[in-house]
Order: C-alpha cells, then structure tokens, then sequence
C-alpha cells in the first residue's frame, strides 16, 4: 500500500461532484488546484461557488505516491482546449492546451504506475471538443468496457485494468521522462 493507507486515488478530484460521499476517508483526493471562488456570471444569474480542496496538491504527470499504490484510480481531466481563461466551464473544469495528448498519455500512464497490478482504471471523458477516438490514440490503450451518458450522450465513463505486461513499454518511458525532469 501507499503508506497513507487508502486504496482509492482520484488523480484530479475538482469539486469531488461524482462521488456520493466528498469526504470519503478511502480515497485520496488530488488537484493540481485549491481555490475557493464565487462569482455571478450576469445580471440574471445567482452567484456560483466553487471549492476545490483536495488532501494533496500535485500534478497526476508526476504524482507524488509509489508504484502500485492503489487498487482504484479515478482519472476525470480537463476536457476543453477552446474556453475562454474567466469563463466559468474553465474554472470550474480547468482546460487543456495544444500540448494535451501528451498530457494526457503522460497522465494516463501515471495513473496506470500508481496502480496496483490488476486494479482498476476509471477513466471520464467528455466528448465535446475533442473526439474519443483521438484521446485512445493518445494514450495508446483501449478500455475494457465503456458507457456514454449526458444529455448529449457525450460523456464516457470506460473501465481499464492494469495488466503487468502491458506497463513494459509505459515503464521505460516514465523512466525517461522522470530522468528528464531530475536532470
Ligand atoms: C473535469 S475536472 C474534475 C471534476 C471532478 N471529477 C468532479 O467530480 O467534480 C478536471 C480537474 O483536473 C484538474 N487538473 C487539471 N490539470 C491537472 C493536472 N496536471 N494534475 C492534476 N489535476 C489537474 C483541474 O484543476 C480540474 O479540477
């Protein structure tokens, strides 16, 4: 185990919105961001709020927990590249840049290291501006089982597992980019 001892890792929890119980003491709880905001975006609108607290502050390229930490990860990024810096979709969902497919592949694959072998991925993907299938190229894995959801039915909730031989070629890759990030 981690050492903190719980087995559940949700790699960038926001408003911990998807989850029954936000306090969860099985799950660590990870964001790039703390931030309390409230604002009204319009004279018609009531204020917002929004509240990201999570128990620790990190990156999920480069989370700060051993290998094969966890039975389950949670992984849910950002899903918009084209949002404005105030809108309120980008604070509340943060946004990614031109650099994601590697971002998110680096993301992925950290997870995947952090998991226990045998564990279980869950990985959220909200197809609004960019297609599923160039997320899958990306990361390069294909998930076991998915469901779409949303009114759009553009959301997509997809099951991975961590099989010991499928992390050979991630491994090295993860060496080399923690050899770059020490050096
Ligand atoms: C789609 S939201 C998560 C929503 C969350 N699942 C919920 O139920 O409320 C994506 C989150 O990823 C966070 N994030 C963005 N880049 C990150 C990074 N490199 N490492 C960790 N978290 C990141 C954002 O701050 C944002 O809170």
């Amino acid at each position: 185990m981690n050492g903190i001892e719980k087995p559940i890792l949700d790699a960038c929890c926001g408003s911990r919105m998807f989850w029954f119980d936000k306090q969860n003491p099985n799950v660590e709880f990870c964001d790039i961001r703390e931030l309390s905001y409230s604002r009204s975006w319009g004279p018609y609108d009531s204020v917002r709020h929004i509240e990201i607290h999570p128990d620790t502050v990190c990156d999920f390229t480069d989370l700060p927990f051993p290998d094969k930490s966890y039975k389950l990860v949670a992984f849910d990024p950002p899903h918009l590249v084209r949002a404005g810096d105030t809108a309120w979709l980008t604070l509340k969902y943060g946004k990614l840049d031109e650099n994601w497919p590697q971002m998110i592949h680096d993301g992925f694959w950290e997870c995947m290291r952090v998991l226990d072998d045998y564990g279980t991925l869950i990985f959220k993907w909200s197809e609004v501006q960019i297609p599923l299938r160039d997320v899958l190229k990306a990361i390069g894995a294909e998930p076991l089982f998915g469901h779409r959801s949303g009114k759009h039915s553009n959301t997509h909730w997809m099951a991975f597992m961590k099989f010991p031989e499928d992390m050979e070629d991630e491994d090295e890759t993860l060496q080399r980019t923690q050899t770059q990030r020490t050096t």
